[in-house]
Protein backbone atom coordinates (compact mmCIF):
# COMPACT_ATOMS: atom_id res chain seq x y z
CA UNK A 1 0.00 0.00 0.00
CA UNK A 2 1.39 3.64 -0.72
CA UNK A 3 2.24 5.83 1.95
CA UNK A 4 -0.23 8.84 1.49
CA UNK A 5 -0.97 12.28 3.09
CA UNK A 6 -5.09 12.34 3.88
CA UNK A 7 -6.35 15.90 4.40
CA UNK A 8 -8.96 16.05 6.85
CA UNK A 9 -11.76 18.16 5.42
CA UNK A 10 -13.33 19.20 8.82
CA UNK A 11 -15.55 22.04 7.02
CA UNK A 12 -19.45 22.86 8.01
CA UNK A 13 -20.40 23.05 4.59
CA UNK A 14 -20.11 21.38 0.65
CA UNK A 15 -19.65 25.08 -0.53
CA UNK A 16 -16.71 25.96 1.74
CA UNK A 17 -15.32 22.56 1.39
CA UNK A 18 -15.53 22.89 -2.61
CA UNK A 19 -14.17 26.75 -2.34
CA UNK A 20 -10.66 25.03 -0.18
CA UNK A 21 -10.54 21.87 -2.71
CA UNK A 22 -10.58 24.49 -5.76
CA UNK A 23 -7.24 25.43 -4.61
CA UNK A 24 -5.67 22.41 -5.60
CA UNK A 25 -5.57 22.28 -9.20
CA UNK A 26 -3.20 19.72 -10.04
CA UNK A 27 -3.40 15.92 -8.28
CA UNK A 28 -6.32 15.56 -6.62
CA UNK A 29 -5.53 14.97 -2.96
CA UNK A 30 -6.99 12.06 -0.68
CA UNK A 31 -9.68 13.78 1.86
CA UNK A 32 -11.14 12.72 4.78
CA UNK A 33 -14.71 13.40 5.51
CA UNK A 34 -15.98 13.53 8.78
CA UNK A 35 -19.29 12.90 10.52
CA UNK A 36 -19.82 17.19 10.67
CA UNK A 37 -19.44 17.48 6.77
CA UNK A 38 -21.46 14.13 6.21
CA UNK A 39 -24.41 14.49 8.22
CA UNK A 40 -24.97 18.21 6.79
CA UNK A 41 -24.37 17.25 3.18
CA UNK A 42 -25.30 13.64 3.32
CA UNK A 43 -23.66 11.07 0.51
CA UNK A 44 -23.68 13.66 -2.60
CA UNK A 45 -20.92 14.87 -0.77
CA UNK A 46 -19.32 11.57 -1.21
CA UNK A 47 -20.15 11.29 -4.85
CA UNK A 48 -19.43 14.54 -5.72
CA UNK A 49 -15.55 14.75 -4.29
CA UNK A 50 -15.29 10.81 -6.32
CA UNK A 51 -16.83 12.50 -9.25
CA UNK A 52 -13.61 14.92 -8.92
CA UNK A 53 -11.28 12.66 -8.79
CA UNK A 54 -10.50 12.42 -4.86
CA UNK A 55 -9.90 9.76 -3.07
CA UNK A 56 -11.92 9.00 0.50
CA UNK A 57 -11.67 8.08 3.72
CA UNK A 58 -15.31 8.59 5.57
CA UNK A 59 -14.09 8.68 9.12
CA UNK A 60 -17.66 7.87 10.32
CA UNK A 61 -16.51 5.72 13.58
CA UNK A 62 -19.76 3.03 13.17
CA UNK A 63 -20.18 0.94 16.16
CA UNK A 64 -23.64 -1.26 16.38
CA UNK A 65 -24.51 -4.64 16.05
CA UNK A 66 -22.90 -6.33 13.41
CA UNK A 67 -25.83 -6.70 10.73
CA UNK A 68 -26.62 -3.12 11.39
CA UNK A 69 -22.82 -2.37 10.44
CA UNK A 70 -22.84 -4.86 7.81
CA UNK A 71 -26.11 -2.96 6.17
CA UNK A 72 -24.87 0.40 6.76
CA UNK A 73 -20.87 -0.43 5.14
CA UNK A 74 -22.37 -2.29 2.13
CA UNK A 75 -23.97 0.81 1.78
CA UNK A 76 -20.71 3.24 2.10
CA UNK A 77 -19.12 0.56 -0.18
CA UNK A 78 -21.61 1.33 -3.17
CA UNK A 79 -21.02 5.01 -3.22
CA UNK A 80 -17.29 4.65 -3.05
CA UNK A 81 -15.39 5.12 -0.08
CA UNK A 82 -11.75 4.21 -0.14
CA UNK A 83 -11.07 4.21 3.51
CA UNK A 84 -14.15 3.87 6.04
CA UNK A 85 -13.40 2.74 10.02
CA UNK A 86 -15.08 0.87 12.98
CA UNK A 87 -14.79 1.21 17.01
CA UNK A 88 -13.07 -1.88 17.65
CA UNK A 89 -14.39 -1.90 20.66
CA UNK A 90 -17.42 -2.70 18.85
CA UNK A 91 -15.67 -6.14 18.43
CA UNK A 92 -14.42 -9.21 16.48
CA UNK A 93 -18.51 -10.50 15.11
CA UNK A 94 -18.90 -6.58 14.06
CA UNK A 95 -15.63 -6.36 12.48
CA UNK A 96 -15.96 -8.96 10.72
CA UNK A 97 -19.76 -8.15 9.54
CA UNK A 98 -18.33 -4.83 8.47
CA UNK A 99 -16.01 -6.16 6.34
CA UNK A 100 -18.44 -8.09 5.01
CA UNK A 101 -20.92 -5.67 4.04
CA UNK A 102 -17.41 -3.92 2.12
CA UNK A 103 -17.35 -6.83 0.18
CA UNK A 104 -20.87 -7.47 -0.77
CA UNK A 105 -21.32 -3.54 -1.56
CA UNK A 106 -18.26 -3.36 -3.67
CA UNK A 107 -19.37 -6.41 -5.48
CA UNK A 108 -23.05 -5.08 -5.99
CA UNK A 109 -21.30 -1.89 -7.39
CA UNK A 110 -19.09 -3.58 -9.50
CA UNK A 111 -16.35 -2.05 -7.98
CA UNK A 112 -12.62 -3.73 -8.43
CA UNK A 113 -11.17 -2.50 -4.96
CA UNK A 114 -13.18 -3.30 -1.67
CA UNK A 115 -13.05 0.21 0.63
CA UNK A 116 -9.66 -0.44 2.88
CA UNK A 117 -11.53 -1.16 6.84
CA UNK A 118 -9.45 0.68 9.73
CA UNK A 119 -10.64 0.64 13.61
CA UNK A 120 -10.31 2.76 16.06
CA UNK A 121 -8.64 1.14 19.08
CA UNK A 122 -9.04 4.18 21.55
CA UNK A 123 -9.95 7.39 20.99
CA UNK A 124 -7.00 9.70 21.81
CA UNK A 125 -9.75 11.96 23.96
CA UNK A 126 -9.59 8.96 26.13
CA UNK A 127 -7.47 9.10 29.41
CA UNK A 128 -6.10 6.26 31.37
CA UNK A 129 -8.23 7.50 34.26
CA UNK A 130 -11.73 7.26 32.07
CA UNK A 131 -9.97 3.75 30.50
CA UNK A 132 -10.18 2.85 34.45
CA UNK A 133 -12.64 4.88 36.00
CA UNK A 134 -15.51 5.02 33.35
CA UNK A 135 -15.09 1.95 31.50
CA UNK A 136 -13.61 -0.34 34.00
CA UNK A 137 -10.75 -1.19 31.79
CA UNK A 138 -7.62 -2.27 34.38
CA UNK A 139 -4.83 -3.15 31.40
CA UNK A 140 -2.52 0.13 30.55
CA UNK A 141 -3.74 2.34 27.37
CA UNK A 142 -0.73 0.52 25.25
CA UNK A 143 -1.97 -2.46 25.95
CA UNK A 144 -5.78 -2.26 25.31
CA UNK A 145 -4.35 -0.03 21.49
CA UNK A 146 -2.23 -3.39 20.99
CA UNK A 147 -5.31 -5.97 21.74
CA UNK A 148 -7.93 -4.34 20.04
CA UNK A 149 -5.45 -4.12 17.09
CA UNK A 150 -4.78 -7.25 16.85
CA UNK A 151 -8.69 -7.85 17.40
CA UNK A 152 -9.29 -5.91 13.98
CA UNK A 153 -6.27 -7.59 12.09
CA UNK A 154 -7.79 -11.36 13.24
CA UNK A 155 -11.16 -10.06 12.21
CA UNK A 156 -10.01 -9.13 8.41
CA UNK A 157 -9.55 -5.31 8.99
CA UNK A 158 -7.20 -3.58 6.96
CA UNK A 159 -5.05 -1.52 9.38
CA UNK A 160 -5.87 1.14 12.68
CA UNK A 161 -6.24 4.46 13.28
CA UNK A 162 -3.37 5.40 16.03
CA UNK A 163 -0.89 7.77 17.34
CA UNK A 164 2.24 7.98 14.78
CA UNK A 165 4.01 7.14 18.31
CA UNK A 166 2.04 3.76 18.53
CA UNK A 167 2.65 2.48 14.65
CA UNK A 168 5.51 0.76 15.26
CA UNK A 169 4.20 -1.17 18.02
CA UNK A 170 1.39 -2.06 15.86
CA UNK A 171 3.47 -3.31 12.83
CA UNK A 172 5.20 -5.39 15.32
CA UNK A 173 1.85 -6.89 16.70
CA UNK A 174 -0.12 -7.06 13.22
CA UNK A 175 3.03 -7.14 10.60
CA UNK A 176 3.92 -3.99 8.33
CA UNK A 177 0.87 -4.65 5.66
CA UNK A 178 -1.32 -3.71 8.50
CA UNK A 179 -1.79 0.21 7.76
CA UNK A 180 -1.72 2.38 10.23
CA UNK A 181 -3.62 5.70 9.36
CA UNK A 182 -1.94 8.37 11.98
CA UNK A 183 -3.81 12.15 12.76
CA UNK A 184 -1.74 14.30 15.42
CA UNK A 185 0.50 15.85 12.46
CA UNK A 186 1.94 19.29 12.93
CA UNK A 187 4.73 20.72 11.00
CA UNK A 188 7.72 21.76 13.45
CA UNK A 189 6.92 25.76 13.32
CA UNK A 190 2.74 24.96 13.55
CA UNK A 191 1.18 25.79 17.31
CA UNK A 192 -0.06 22.25 18.45
CA UNK A 193 -4.17 23.55 18.93
CA UNK A 194 -6.29 20.64 20.90
CA UNK A 195 -3.60 17.94 19.98
CA UNK A 196 -1.58 16.66 22.88
CA UNK A 197 0.89 14.48 21.26
CA UNK A 198 2.44 15.58 17.99
CA UNK A 199 4.73 14.97 15.42
CA UNK A 200 6.09 16.03 12.44
CA UNK A 201 5.45 14.52 9.14
CA UNK A 202 8.79 13.65 8.55
CA UNK A 203 8.85 12.34 11.72
CA UNK A 204 5.66 10.36 11.10
CA UNK A 205 7.61 8.68 8.27
CA UNK A 206 10.45 7.50 10.73
CA UNK A 207 7.84 6.39 13.19
CA UNK A 208 6.51 4.21 9.76
CA UNK A 209 3.14 5.46 9.92
CA UNK A 210 1.17 4.77 6.64
CA UNK A 211 -0.92 7.44 6.07
CA UNK A 212 -1.03 10.43 8.09
CA UNK A 213 -4.11 12.65 8.54
CA UNK A 214 -3.20 16.10 8.03
CA UNK A 215 -5.99 19.09 9.00
CA UNK A 216 -5.45 22.36 10.16
CA UNK A 217 -1.73 22.27 9.66
CA UNK A 218 -2.99 22.58 5.76
CA UNK A 219 -6.41 24.10 6.07
CA UNK A 220 -5.86 27.18 8.20
CA UNK A 221 -2.52 27.55 5.98
CA UNK A 222 -2.20 31.13 4.39
CA UNK A 223 -1.30 28.48 1.53
CA UNK A 224 -2.62 25.05 1.81
CA UNK A 225 -1.55 24.32 -1.63
CA UNK A 226 1.97 24.54 -0.64
CA UNK A 227 1.43 23.49 3.09
CA UNK A 228 0.16 20.01 1.16
CA UNK A 229 3.15 20.08 -0.76
CA UNK A 230 5.36 20.33 1.95
CA UNK A 231 3.59 17.98 3.88
CA UNK A 232 4.15 15.27 0.81
CA UNK A 233 7.82 16.51 0.12
CA UNK A 234 8.58 15.15 3.97
CA UNK A 235 6.42 12.70 4.36
CA UNK A 236 6.66 10.21 1.12
O1 LIG B 1 -6.61 19.68 12.50
P1 LIG B 1 -5.99 18.37 12.87
O2 LIG B 1 -4.77 18.02 12.02
O3 LIG B 1 -5.73 18.24 14.35
O4 LIG B 1 -7.11 17.30 12.47
C1 LIG B 1 -6.96 15.94 12.74
C2 LIG B 1 -8.13 15.17 12.19
O5 LIG B 1 -8.00 13.81 12.60
C3 LIG B 1 -9.48 15.65 12.72
O6 LIG B 1 -10.45 15.42 11.68
C4 LIG B 1 -9.74 14.74 13.91
O7 LIG B 1 -11.10 14.55 14.16
C5 LIG B 1 -9.11 13.44 13.42
N1 LIG B 1 -8.72 12.51 14.47
C6 LIG B 1 -7.82 12.83 15.49
N2 LIG B 1 -7.49 11.90 16.44
C7 LIG B 1 -8.04 10.68 16.39
C8 LIG B 1 -8.94 10.34 15.38
C9 LIG B 1 -9.25 11.29 14.42
O8 LIG B 1 -7.30 13.95 15.52
N3 LIG B 1 -7.69 9.77 17.29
Amino acid sequence: MKRDVIIACDFPSAEATYKFLDNFTGDKPFVKIGMELFYSEGPDIVRELKSRGHKIFLDLKLHDIPNTVKSAMRQLAVLGADMVNVHAAGGSKMMAAAKQGLIEGAAEAGLSDVPLLIAVTQLTSTTDDMLKDELLIEEPMADVVKKYAYNAKSSGLDGVVCSPLEAAVVHETCGDDFLTVTPGIRFATDSTDDQARITTPAKAKDLTSDFIVVGRSITKAEDPVAAYEKCLKEFI
